[in-house]
């Protein structure tokens, strides 16, 4: 049997529709959604992230203030620029887009985002938060993942969850939130010993590797649920994701495809977060 495809084009649409109303309540009483999001240098591939953050927040009522620097701008210049959007009371979220060029050191930049303010949950605080397992923001594609899980009704408490990649921003807070839903967890690496034997033990398959087509149709388990967080460009010009779609699909109960699965919820989930923190910050100021 084919799988169920799980839409994250369809699912964003949903959760945007409800962002975009509370985005207008808040608007009613005064404070409109602010989220800054700061890029340093030109890399191709981060210009066309940070344009599409900007249009699905304008287009959802989140005001998007946009700086764009320079490739050689200084470390010191960033980290002021930081100190100036902590302070603005207009501004609920910011957002540096990674990476970042050499000579500037990442860890401190996202570290000076005030911890309510940081929209990508990357911050030590954040993190520490999220690992002792009381979050106050949550990573936007592990959390985008968890709501695609949870638009099929998946039953996570129990469930088997491996997933391939052990990443900063995927695999490692991926497994946190799975491990609060009451998963056990398995976190692949690239030192994994016979990968398919892991991965096939998954009730939930999460690929998050960045290498095309690493997951193949006996690596999977007859019924399992499949996310696809890789996303890569081919010599064809087409997207490719860390799944082969077309024979694990035939396997699965459920898959994402690639484009219209994860990335159009890590966006969402994004603008969740600066709603989030727009209405926090707007019932704080009515103490
Ligand atoms: N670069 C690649 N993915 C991301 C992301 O989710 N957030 C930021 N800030 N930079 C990225």
């Amino acid at each position: 049997m084919t799988a169920q495809i799980i839409s994250g084009n369809e699912l964003a649409k949903k959760i945007r529709e409800d962002i975009a109303k509370r985005a207008a309540a808040l608007a009613e009483k005064g404070v409109v959604p602010g989220l800054a999001v700061i890029l340093v240098g030109n890399d191709p591939a981060s210009t066309v992230y940070v344009r599409n953050k900007e249009n699905a927040s304008v287009k959802n009522g989140i005001r998007s203030i946009m700086e764009r620097y320079p490739e050689d701008f200084t470390e010191e210049a960033l980290l002021e620029r930081i100190r100036v959007l902590n302070e603005d009371p207009s501004v609920h979220g910011i957002l540096v887009q990674l990476p970042l060029p050499k000579h500037i050191d990442t860890r401190k930049v996202i570290d000076a985002i005030a911890p309510e303010k940081d929209m990508d949950c990357f911050s030590v605080f954040n993190t520490g938060m999220l690992m002792i397992g009381e979050p106050r923001i949550k990573p936007c594609t592990p959390f985008g993942v968890m709501k695609m899980l949870e638009s099929v009704n998946y039953p996570i408490r129990g469930a088997r969850a491996v997933i391939v990649g052990a990443s900063n921003i995927v695999g490692k807070p991926m497994s946190m939130l799975l491990l609060q839903a009451g998963a056990t967890v398995t976190i692949c690496n690239s030192k994994t010993r016979d990968l398919g034997f892991q991965t096939r033990q998954a009730d939930i398959l999460i690929a998050a590797s960045g290498v095309r087509h690493i997951i193949k149709a006996d690596m999977v388990k007859p019924g399992a649920v499949v996310i696809d967080v890789g996303i890569g460009r081919g010599e064809d010009g087409k997207l490719y994701g860390d799944v082969d779609f077309e024979n694990v699909k035939e396997v699965a109960g459920y898959i994402s495809p690639v484009p219209g699965g994860v990335g159009p919820m890590t966006i969402t989930m994004l603008l969740s977060n600066a709603v989030d923190a727009a209405e926090k910050a707007q019932k704080a100021s009515q103490q």
